[in-house]
């Protein structure tokens, strides 16, 4: 499959300068998150360690890292790094939640945990990791961070059941859409940066700002990440596109396609979607459609305006490389292609 091509070049944001800026902060993460996924019990290490070591982009915790750097902390950030490993934890326990829920079978380019060690060993290792994030949060002794956190991830859950209940209907509006994935996705990144700024000691109008980054910074990228699922191609996702079409997700592409072919498509929208009678061949189709009729690029579109909102937000703080560099990370959550 070729990778979408935006319909107007556009700056392309870039996640080098602030994983340059941030690489001994996040050797730190990353021995962390090895030390604490550890376990007696054997098929909890292997299974956390067939999907930490597939890597991932680590953005949540670069996040936190970054936000904790930006507001000024120095030398002490032992909190944030625990936060940051936590962040990651938390999002590594939604994966293995989701790719059971979604039937998913490719997470950052290996085989889903799941069809490897089955759906209950995959659900109860996410919960191991979750309980270790939490484990993580209560050492840092940062109660506003923990609370901060502990919100985020049943707002998460809230957010994937949701989905899963109202999102597999073409009559799925774009408000409840929006809420989707502001809960599922937005609402860890923007506590990933809010932690990240609370637990360096920054005052209020620093953690709103970072919060408003993060959350911004998430809507664009879930979008973007909808976008992928008939856009990108599955060899450099690590994750297979179509997933959403192959189980009747209803995206933010496919709504505004469905929309802009009403009258010539209904009977293939409703046959695929919410009959759910769905083959390869319709995937094409769909695909064909949703990129032909420009709903990828407006996807994309709508992505950008978010990161444009989410680098207005960090204009409260004072200037500087780390600032910079969030600012470049904003496009990138758009732009990048995996
Ligand atoms: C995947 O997130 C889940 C979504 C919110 C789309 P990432 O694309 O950040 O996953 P990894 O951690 O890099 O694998
Ligand atoms: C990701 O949603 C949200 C969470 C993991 C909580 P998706 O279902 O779109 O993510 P991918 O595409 O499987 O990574
Ligand atoms: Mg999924
Ligand atoms: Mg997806």
């Amino acid at each position: 499959m070729d990778a979408v091509t935006l319909a107007e070049p556009r700056m392309k944001g870039d996640v080098e300068p602030l994983v340059r800026l941030a690489r001994a902060d996040m050797s730190a993460v990353d021995r962390l998150i090895v030390a604490r996924m550890q376990s007696q019990v054997p098929v909890i290490p292997l299974l956390a360690d067939h999907i930490v070591a597939a890597g991932g982009k680590r953005l949540r915790p670069l996040l936190t890292v970054a936000a904790a750097r930006a507001a000024g902390a120095t030398s002490d950030i032992e909190a944030p790094i625990k936060l940051a490993a936590a962040v990651e934890f938390i999002h590594t326990a939604t994966l293995l939640h989701d790719d059971v829920v979604d039937a998913s079978q490719l997470r950052r380019g290996k085989v889903a945990a799941h069809l490897i060690w089955g759906a209950p060993s995959s659900v109860l290792v996410g919960d191991f990791l979750f309980a270790r994030a939490f484990e993580l949060m209560v050492e840092t002794g940062q109660m506003r961070a923990l609370g901060i956190l502990a919100r985020a991830s049943s707002v998460i859950a809230e957010g994937e059941v949701l989905q899963l209940t109202r999102a597999h209907d073409l009559n799925l509006d774009q408000e409840t859409y929006l809420r989707i994935i502001s809960a599922k996705t937005a609402e860890l990144f923007a506590a990933a940066a809010e932690a990240g700024a609370v637990g360096a000691g920054a005052g209020d109008k620093t953690v709103e700002a970072l919060r408003s980054y993060g959350l911004n910074l998430g809507l664009a990228f879930q979008l973007a990440d909808d976008a992928l699922d008939y856009g990108g191609s599955s060899d450099v996702l690590g994750k297979n596109a179509g997933d959403d079409f192959h189980e009747g997700k209803v995206t933010m592409p496919l709504l505004l396609a469905a929309s802009r072919t009403r009258g010539r498509e209904d009977a293939f929208w409703e046959r695929t979607i919410n009959r759910g009678e769905r083959t390869e061949d319709d995937f094409r189709r769909a695909r064909e459609l949703i990129i032909g009729t420009g709903a990828v690029a407006t996807t994309l579109d709508t992505a950008y305006a978010y990161a444009d909102a989410a680098k207005i937000a960090l204009k409260a703080l004072p200037a500087g490389e780390w600032r910079a560099a969030l600012e470049q990370l904003a496009d990138f959550a758009v732009s990048r292609a995996a």
